[in-house]
Parts: structure tokens; C-alpha cells; sequence
């Protein structure tokens, strides 16, 4: 394998822009005032697939956020633009991607060797290499649901079963929801050799504890089954909760896990593509280097460039969203205690990202519904898996202002129509 050794090499010291150009991890830089201000005329014009699939209407479906570059990204992309850093990515940004995301880790309390870090284009080419090399054709993987519709779509594009094993609603349950562990077990019995855990989970926001993961573990010993673990939102837990990789639990979960994060979704930056696999199963390692080199070789350098800058530098900038966000979710709550107090929700623990359940209203396709009547556009929750039916799931990183608006215009159709 090539070295990833902790040490910059010199062309990274030599080229990047330093430290001190870029803000420190002290310096508060998250405008608040500014993305208040922030019109759908504007965002419409930086022409996101957010705010350009569906013209005219709120954009609140697709996983991104409204709150621009941190400023020590956009300085670090600029920077690479105007030196002409724009080629394949080298070792030396392999590595740089490798050492600031086991430096980002820290923030979980997860002291990672940066060797078992390897760059790949994003997470989903992770899950990609993990059903073709590890999960293979003619077997089956658990998806909990609802879940993240290419969870549900990209294993059959590989010969792999999806068996859906819903969440259980438990206001009793840690973040209102709960895994079927029986249910688990039986599809492990049957011979399911996979699992995909995403903590926090999109779409229903619950940010899973250790005693469910070491549960989870205990089952997959049991029944030999490795685990996918999409971190991509760990970053955005809320009051005070820590999220927890599944890999730094214990040594047997370590050899259980097959880690993909980025810093796409906490920084915005999917389009640059540099996501991350952590591969804390030796074995998973020399698969990687043997048969995987082709997806990290996909792995934009100007994403590694944005992905380092953004991990080194943006906590404070992203300390900024994660308090604007938290004022977003304080209005979704107070919505849904009041005017739209019938529509099934659960507070969200993490991500940015709530799970609407509009049966009660007996509204089949909410998402059309308000796309037609409302101009907001969602997801439709028959994507997130069979249990989907009558639910949306709703981006709520938007401009303040934006989000009361979306909210208004919902209840004012369901209002004209006699639903609420
Ligand atoms: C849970 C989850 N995993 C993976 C992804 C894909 O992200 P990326 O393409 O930036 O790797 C998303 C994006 O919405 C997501 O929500």
C-alpha cells in the first residue's frame, strides 16, 4: 500500500495556503445575519439541483445545506484554482485527506491510525466496493428503514437481496425510535450477511447509542455479518449528545465495520468529491489496495484540497451551523405542536433532516401534494423504503426566514383543503 504516514509531505506545505490565511479553529466565521437574509431569487441563481430541479418552488428534498462555503474552504479552493492544482490526485493529498479526517475523529473521542484511511469519491462508491468485494452477489444485506433510498437501490444493481427491516416508533426508545432486533436476527438467521447502519440515521434523525451498537454487534458475532457504517452526518448531533463510531467501540466491532464518512454533508462540498473509508479490518485494507484502486484513483484532488482545509479548519465555521440549525429545529417543533400538530414526527437527534408522517391527514403522496399545492418540494417517503407510504422527508438546512415560509405555505394548503 502507499505510506500514509501523519507527516505533511513537502509539496502540501509548500503550496497549501497556511493556517493563518485561512481562520483557526477559534475564530467564529459562520454569518448567521447573512444566510438570513438569503432570498429563493439568490439561491435559485447559485443554481444548486436544490433550488433549480423544481423552479419556483421551496427546495427541501436533496441532502444539502444553503449555508454557502466556510470561508477556509472556499480560501483553500481558490488558492488550488489559481496555482493550477487541478490533475489527478496525488499520494501527498491521499494522505493529507487521511491525516486531517483521523484529526476530525477526535472530536469522537476516536484516536484512528490515519494508515486505515483511504480517499474514494464519495460514500456511496464506499458502499459500492463493500457490496461487490465483501457483501457479493446472491446474498442479502439488512436495511433498517426508512432509510437512505440508495441503500435501498444500489444493492440490487449488484445481485445483493435487500430484506427492509423497519424502525420501531417507541416514544419509550432512545430518539423515539427503535431497531426490531428480533426482526435482525431473524433475517441473520436466514443467512443475511450485511448491515447498514447509518448513525445518524437519514431520514428519521436518531443518533444511535453504544448500548444499541454493541446489541447490534452481539448479533452480527452470532451470525457473522459485517457492517456497513455511514457517519456522513455525524457531525450535526444536537443538545449535547456525542456520536459514537461504531468502529472505535470495541476490537470486535473494529473488525465488524466497514466506516465511510466525508465532510461533504458539514461543509457542503458533495460536488467536490473526496469522501473517506475507514477500514479498521486489516483484511478490508488489502482489499482496498488491491481491488479498489480504481475508486480512490476517481477521488477529485480539489475535493481533498476542500475535504483538508474544512477538517483542519472549519470546526468553528461548522460550530456556527450546527447553532443555526439547532434554532431550525426549535421551529419544526414548534410547528408540529401547533398548526400541524396532527402530522406524525419525532424531534430529530441528528442530521438536518426530519421524517414527516402525513397518514394521519390521509394523504397517500404528500410529497406531490406539496408540490402541487404548495410549492415545496420533498421527498417522497416511498423512496425510504415500503414504510414510507403517506411520509416525507424534509431538508431543513434552508435560511431561517425560508423554513417559516415552507412551513406556512404547507399548513396553508392542508389549511384550504380542510385537513388540519
Ligand atoms: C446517509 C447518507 N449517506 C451518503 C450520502 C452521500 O453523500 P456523498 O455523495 O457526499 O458521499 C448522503 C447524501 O445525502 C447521505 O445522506
Amino acid at each position: 500500500m502507499n505510506g500514509t504516514g501523519t507527516q505533511a509531505p513537502a509539496i502540501i506545505g509548500t503550496l497549501a495556503p497556511a493556517a493563518s490565511d485561512l481562520g483557526t479553529d477559534t475564530e467564529p466565521c459562520f454569518d448567521a445575519a447573512r444566510i438570513d437574509a438569503e432570498s429563493i431569487g439568490e439561491l435559485e441563481r447559485i443554481g444548486s439541483d436544490k433550488w433549480t430541479r423544481h423552479p419556483g418552488c421551496i427546495g427541501a428534498f436533496i441532502a444539502e445545506m444553503d449555508y454557502g462555503l466556510a470561508p477556509c474552504v472556499a480560501e483553500a479552493i481558490g488558492q488550488a484554482v489559481a496555482r493550477g492544482a487541478l490533475g489527478y490526485i496525488p499520494d501527498p493529498w491521499k494522505r493529507e485527506v487521511a491525516r486531517s479526517c483521523a484529526a476530525w475523529q477526535l472530536r469522537y473521542g476516536w484516536n484512528v491510525n490515519p494508515a486505515c484511511i483511504r480517499p474514494v469519491p464519495d460514500v456511496l462508491e464506499a458502499f459500492e466496493v463493500f457490496l461487490r468485494e465483501i457483501v457479493r452477489p446472491g446474498n442479502g444485506i439488512v436495511v433498517p428503514t426508512p432509510a437512505y433510498m440508495p441503500f435501498l437501490s444500489v444493492p440490487r444493481l449488484y445481485g445483493v437481496d435487500v430484506i427492509e427491516v423497519p424502525m420501531l416508533r417507541d416514544d419509550a426508545a432512545d430518539g423515539g425510535w427503535a431497531f426490531d432486533f428480533d426482526a435482525i436476527e431473524r433475517a441473520f438467521a436466514a443467512g443475511c450477511r450485511a448491515f447498514v447502519l447509518c448513525n445518524p440515521h437519514n431520514p428519521i434523525g436518531k443518533v444511535l447509542t453504544r448500548d444499541e451498537m454493541l446489541r447490534l454487534s452481539d448479533l452480527a458475532a452470532r451470525h457473522d455479518v459485517r457492517v456497513f457504517s455511514d457517519e456522513i452526518h455525524a457531525p450535526f448531533v444536537y443538545r449535547g449528545r456525542t456520536h459514537v463510531p461504531f468502529a472505535s467501540i470495541d476490537e470486535r466491532t473494529a473488525m465488524q465495520a466497514f466506516t465511510s464518512t466525508s465532510a461533504s454533508k458539514s461543509f457542503n462540498i458533495p460536488g467536490t468529491k473526496c469522501a473517506q473509508v475507514i477500514l479498521t479490518n486489516p483484511d478490508d485494507l488489502a482489499m482496498w489496495m488491491r481491488d479498489a484502486e480504481w475508486s480512490e484513483h476517481q477521488t477529485a484532488t480539489i475535493g481533498a484540497i476542500a475535504t483538508t482545509a474544512a477538517y483542519d479548519h472549519g470546526g468553528a465555521w461548522f460550530d456556527g451551523v450546527l447553532a443555526y440549525i439547532e434554532r431550525n429545529i426549535a421551529l419544526v417543533n414548534e410547528r408540529m405542536r401547533t398548526d400541524l400538530a396532527k402530522v406524525g414526527y419525532v424531534e430529530p437527534q441528528g442530521t438536518y433532516i426530519a421524517w414527516l408522517d402525513f397518514s394521519p391527514l390521509g394523504l397517500d403522496d404528500p410529497a406531490g401534494y406539496f408540490l402541487e399545492k404548495a410549492r415545496v418540494a420533498l421527498t417522497d417517503g416511498r423512496e425510504c423504503g415500503r414504510v414510507g407510504a403517506g411520509c416525507v422527508r424534509m431538508n431543513f438546512a434552508m435560511p431561517y426566514p425560508l423554513l417559516a415560509e415552507c412551513l406556512d405555505r404547507m399548513t396553508a394548503a392542508l389549511r384550504a383543503d380542510g385537513l388540519i
